[in-house]
């Protein structure tokens, strides 16, 4: 789609005009830039009057307008973009039939081609059903999610307009990218090329296109929205049941992975009634060392209303209909709620935690993931050799009536990676005080329990498992 001279002009035209995320922000001004983040253009449209080039491309890109072809052609080689379906000539106007976007992270910056952001300024248009999505919040969630490990080759399962491939590739030797949808890998083309990246695009669902080969890092913001089949949005839905398509992307990963590799994926999962949700996740992690961590959870109305809106349906004459189908189909499933959060498979042999989390967290948060795994499957058996330091951003919280002499609780949080909080008592508390690497984990425990004037063998049973939890999320270093 774009090669050669194209791909060339249009980069050194993005460059030259400054269409960066810095020049965007400081070309819009902060307020007219949050309302574009609502799908509001009228206060942008004000600040891009002056028919320069950057104005040009946010016109045509970011607010969808019109822009008189005299304009065009000086921003751009109009022609080419004309001849590659990226923009169309509409009387002596031009218009955007793709967005292209600048994206950042992490000091670097690319562009994204993807379908048009739909329902600016309100408006309510129906989707195409191969639509192709742009950089979605649960893009930005995976990206934030993925551990920062250098990989000889990667994996993006259901690549859309390629975010995810871009954002792997400079710590990637060998970057394959798979979609269901020949759009999506035509747009993803364009991404790469446009961005000068070497990506190996192939046609499939889920594992099929990477039959036999292993990959180091796999990531995957799937299609996971659980719905009634002929949802019809290839982007957000497929044909598979309930979550299956979630499960059989987390029970193939071992098969797909190298030794030591990881799997990341974004999921929704159904909660159903009866069983345990955590269980249902360590069916399919197995024997493997995994995380699963459900940030939200939904009860079916919710989910519903969620995902129709999100259709553009809400208001439409479909809505009610759509919303009883649905409902049946999860009642049918004997879904009681549905989780929706993220799951990293670490393909070492282990054990699956699950939790909720819906507190915030840091962002990214993928490097504290990493850390986590390496402290939970790395930790030796015994810890009373290691002399433990207590981390910086470990706050300690007291609570209690007014003029007492010792607090009724005493909580430490984290106020870095996941923001943790835990609930300790006095003496953990003295613990965690003492944790400045110049005593053992021992000889502090040691001391406790002749000050308590307790067996130090109890001492070891009640706290040395509490201590390890500190270790592993993150509150004590060693
Ligand atoms: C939610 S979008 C994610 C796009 C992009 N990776 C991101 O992070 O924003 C899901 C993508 O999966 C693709 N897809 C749908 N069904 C699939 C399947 N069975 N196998 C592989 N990809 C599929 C869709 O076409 C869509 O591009």
């Amino acid at each position: 789609m774009l090669t050669g001279n194209a791909v060339e002009g249009l980069r050194t035209a993005f460059a030259g005009a400054g269409y960066t995320v810095d020049g965007v922000a400081e070309r819009l001004g902060e307020r007219a830039n949050a309302a574009l983040a609502r799908n509001e253009t009228a206060p942008a449209a004000r600040r891009t009057g002056s028919g320069d080039a950057l104005d040009t491309m946010i016109r045509l890109f970011l607010l969808q307008r019109a822009v008189p072809e005299n304009l065009v052609s000086k921003a751009f080689p109009a022609d080419d973009l004309v001849a590659l379906g990226i923009l169309e000539r509409s009387g002596s106007d031009v218009k955007a039939l793709l967005d292209v976007r600048p994206f950042a992270e992490d000091e670097r910056e690319w562009w994204v081609v993807a379908d048009l952001t739909p329902g600016l300024d309100g408006r309510r248009e129906p989707m195409r059903s191969d639509y192709v999505l742009g950089i979605a919040p649960a893009s930005l969630s995976l990206i934030h999610l993925t551990v920062p490990v250098k990989a000889d080759r990667a994996l993006d399962i259901g690549t859309g307009c390629g975010i995810q491939s871009v954002h792997l590739a400079d710590r990637v030797n060998q970057l394959v990218a798979t979609d269901v949808n020949p759009r999506a890998l035509q747009l993803a083309a364009a991404t790469a090329a446009l961005n000068g990246i070497d990506l190996d695009l192939r046609d499939g669902s889920l594992y099929e296109p990477v039959r036999g080969e292993r990959f180091d890092l796999i990531v995957s913001n799937p299609p996971y929205v659980i719905s009634p089949p002929g949802g019809g949005l290839t982007y957000r839905e497929t044909e598979f049941t309930g979550d299956a398509v979630v499960e059989q992307l987390v029970r193939q990963a071992p098969e797909h992975l190298t030794d030591g590799g990881w799997c990341q994926l974004l999921a929704n999962w159904t909660c159903v009634r009866g069983e345990d949700w955590q269980e249902r996740i360590a069916a399919w992690t197995a024997d493997r060392s995994a995380w699963a961590v459900q940030r939200e959870q939904l009860d079916p109305s919710e989910y519903v209303e969620l995902w129709l809106r999100d259709a553009g349906l809400h208001g439409t004459p479909q809505y009610t209909t759509r919303y009883d189908e649905w409902t049946r189909y999860l009642d049918e499933q004997n879904v009681e709620a549905i989780g929706m959060g993220w799951i990293t498979l670490h393909n070492v042999e282990g054990s699956l935690d699950a939790e909720s989390w819906p507190y915030e967290i840091e962002r990214p948060i993928g490097p504290h993931v990493l850390h986590r795994f390496e402290r939970r499957e790395g930790l030796p058996a015994d810890l009373t050799a290691l002399h433990l330091r207590v981390a910086d951003d470990v706050i300690q919280e007291t609570t209690g009536q007014p003029g007492a002499e010792d607090p009724a609780t005493i909580v430490l949080r984290r106020q870095r990676g996941m923001r943790r909080a835990e609930q300790v008592d006095t003496v953990l508390a003295g613990f965690v005080g003492a944790c400045d690497g110049e005593l053992s984990t021992g000889q502090i425990l040691a001391a406790l329990a002749d000050l308590m004037d307790r067996p130090i063998v109890d001492v070891l049973a009640d706290y040395l498992p509490q201590i390890r939890n500190l270790v592993v999320e993150g509150f004590l270093n060693y």
